[in-house]
């Protein structure tokens, strides 16, 4: 068996953020995302073939970090690590416990944690298999989860909200394909689309960050629905696109055409 050093020494060659100054003689440690459990999963994840390396991170939030990564084969990945603190556990229980597909998951603070992340994978799974553009998941493990990086060598993709718009009426079509068919397609309502959960790559948006998305039979998924329509409304109005008003998207995603929804 490996001893704790010994893995240790290997994640710090393998973990940029790890990695000790030695002329400095000081730790470059990001600190509290890297706990000792944490560290366990990247091992893990890198034992069995899902990453390589760890480089910088991409974002730094209270919830946690995404950082860089590179697989086996060298080619880049999106690693999002949740900190498991009592903050995130407070922010994520009510939607755990209030989702169907996790009932009986309550309670303890890591359960709960690794409960979300297997829940943002769910959900982009469930997002990608209906077509719609999202990162595409790789795998998860506790408060772990690896997925397609979007971005280029020198940068992960912007925001939408960091963008200026060629055609704002064309990129409004395409986020409200988003609502309309996460909706109807894949049974999930996001809960948080805004501006600052949709990637632009090369001119597409990209929706990110679906954790906390719901299925479309929650009993909150109506005004969740009708939360995003106002947000994306609101952002694209500001943007110069035609807008369309927000009883008829929400008219369209609950009682659109099925036929032409088929096309
Ligand atoms: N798959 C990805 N590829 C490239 N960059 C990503 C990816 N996922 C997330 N990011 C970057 O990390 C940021 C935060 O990701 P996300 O929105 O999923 O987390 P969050 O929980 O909202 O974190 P925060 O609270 O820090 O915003 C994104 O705005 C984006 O810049
Ligand atoms: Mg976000």
């Amino acid at each position: 068996m490996t001893s704790y050093e010994e893995t240790y020494a290997y994640l710090e060659r393998h973990v940029d953020a790890l990695k000790t100054d030695r002329t400095g003689d000081e730790r470059q440690t990001d600190g509290e995302v890297f706990d000792r459990k944490t560290l366990m999963t990247i091992y893990d994840l890198m034992t069995s073939g899902y990453i390589d390396s760890v480089r910088h991170p991409i974002s730094t939030g209270k919830e946690g970090n995404v950082f860089y990564a590179l697989d086996e084969d060298g080619d880049e990945v999106a690693l999002k690590i949740f900190r498991t603190s009592t903050s995130t556990f407070k922010r994520v229980s009510k939607y755990v416990e209030g989702d169907p597909r996790f009932r009986g998951v309550t309670g303890n603070r890591w359960k709960m944690i690794y409960a979300w992340v297997n829940k943002e994978f769910k959900n982009l799974v469930r997002y990608s298999e209906a077509g719609i553009p999202v990162p595409e998941p790789i795998t998860y493990s506790k408060n772990c989860l690896l997925m397609e990086y979007i971005g280029e060598e020198d940068g992960p993709a912007p925001q939408l909200k960091d963008c200026v718009l060629e055609d704002p009426d064309d990129t409004y079509d395409e986020v409200l394909s988003f609502i309309i068919d996460g909706w109807r397609d894949a049974h999930l309502v996001h809960g948080d689309l805004s501006e600052y959960n949709i990637l632009m790559q090369n001119g597409e948006p990209i929706m990110i960050d679906v954790g906390q998305a719901m299925t479309s039979d929650h009993y909150n998924a109506r005004e969740l629905l009708e939360r995003d329509i106002r947000n994306i409304n609101s952002f694209f109005g500001k943007r110069g696109a035609d807008v369309i008003d927000d009883a008829v998207v929400l008219d369209e995603t609950l009682n659109g055409d099925d036929e032409e929804d088929e096309e």
